[in-house]
């Protein structure tokens, strides 16, 4: 489903929901969290506000969302705190009685609007003429059920930012080449990690159509495909040497969703739970910079106050898709429940969904 096609089906807010305070609230959803027990499960990715993940049943990254909410098979109710994407495989990986919702249709992802499957099909074809037969496809959990399917049918897999490289290992013993999709700099720090150089990764531009590389193409093992984090890529060289310059001795921690360039120059890299456990692991009255999602930094500094935390870029704001979900649309989506009454719910058609969970899978026994 296209990304408007989501968004027709998104309804307004109630008004009854907007005029009610903060307390009120809360007291609605813990009450209605009481009366339906397990028969509700509430994962909440560690992106999401406060507001949000105070009620949610597990906290994680997508990867650990993905295997609790396959484990929760009571769950009537499976009320995602997250973005569209985590919803899709959270169905894809439920039984037919267990309904997903997500609290605000709203609640996208701008990396995994970058691929869609037209283009990722056109763009198949053409390197099949390149490359013939050698390229393996594999996507980050960020992509749509569609993308997933694609690499599914096609032998591929999925990964997650604490899995990639793990994944990517794995692929590259089946085939010569990967393509790799939609997010480009996960791809390439995690090849590079692999010690596959900068000259045998080329990038395929969606938009133009065209396989950008200076190298001879038939050195490329790895085809990046163009789309990046809004969120990721706003962490700069400036922001880095800022700190080099004014706090050397402020350790710098960042998402391989960053750049290529910031990683590298950064002390180390992590996903979202390498990040938190190396924030757990740390000396107290030690000094920290994150890049990553403002939410999961500001909850960092206060969960962590004998740390000296910050975020590595002073003028980050938060992921505004995974703010969508609010503490009135989560309100909303319980009350919706309790009627029986099923709203924006997720769900990935049946074909669609037996590729793809073919690609998670192939993860999941691995992770
Ligand atoms: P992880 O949860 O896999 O670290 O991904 C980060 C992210 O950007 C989620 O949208
Ligand atoms: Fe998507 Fe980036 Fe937001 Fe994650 S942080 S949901 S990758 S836009």
């Amino acid at each position: 489903m296209s990304i408007m096609e989501i968004f027709k089906k998104q309804t307004a807010l109630p008004e009854h929901f907007r005029t009610m305070s903060e307390e009120e609230l809360c007291d609605y959803v813990t009450e209605i969290k009481a009366e339906l027990g397990t028969k509700l499960y509430m994962p909440g990715h560690h992106y999401q506000k406060d507001e949000v993940i105070q009620f949610c049943d597990d906290r994680g990254d997508s990867l650990q969302l993905a295997q609790a909410a396959e484990r929760r098979k009571e769950a009537k109710w499976i009320v995602f705190c997250g973005v569209h994407f985590m919803a899709e495989t959270a169905d894809i990986l439920t039984e037919d009685h267990q309904h997903v919702i997500l609290p605000d249709l709203r609640a996208g992802c701008s990396m995994a609007d970058m691929a869609d499957i037209h283009q990722t099909e056109r763009a198949w074809e053409k390197l099949n003429d390149y490359f013939g037969d050698t390229i393996l496809p594999i996507t980050y959990v960020n992509s749509t059920a569609e993308i997933k399917a694609f690499c599914g049918k096609r032998g591929g897999a999925t990964v997650t930012s604490s899995n990639a490289a793990k994944m990517v290992k794995w692929a590259l013993d089946k085939k010569e080449r990967l393509l790799f999709l939609p997010d480009q700099h996960l791809g390439r720090n995690t090849a590079y990690d692999l010690g596959i150089a900068l000259e045998e990764m080329a990038v395929w531009d969606p938009i133009s159509e065209t396989l950008l590389t200076e190298g001879p193409i038939n050195q490329i093992r790895i085809i990046l495909w163009k789309g990046h984090c809004s969120v990721h890529e706003k962490f700069t060289m400036d922001n880095i040497e800022t700190i080099r310059t004014e706090e050397p001795d402020r350790r710098i921690i960042v998402h391989p969703e960053c750049t290529w360039e910031v990683v590298q120059a950064a002390d180390y890299k992590g996903s979202t739970k390498a990040i938190i456990d190396a924030i757990d692991n740390a000396k107290p009255e030690s000094k920290w910079a994150i890049g990553t999602e403002m939410n999961l930094v500001n909850r960092l500094i206060k969960e962590y106050p004998d740390r000296s935390i910050i975020s590595l870029n002073p003028n980050m704001c938060p992921c505004l898709t995974m703010n969508r979900i609010d503490l009135p649309h989560l309100a909303w989506s319980l009350g919706e429940i309790r009627k029986q009454h099923i709203h924006h719910k997720i769900k990935v058609k049946d074909e669609t969904a037996y590729m793809a969970k073919k690609a998670l899978d192939r993860m999941l026994v691995r992770a």
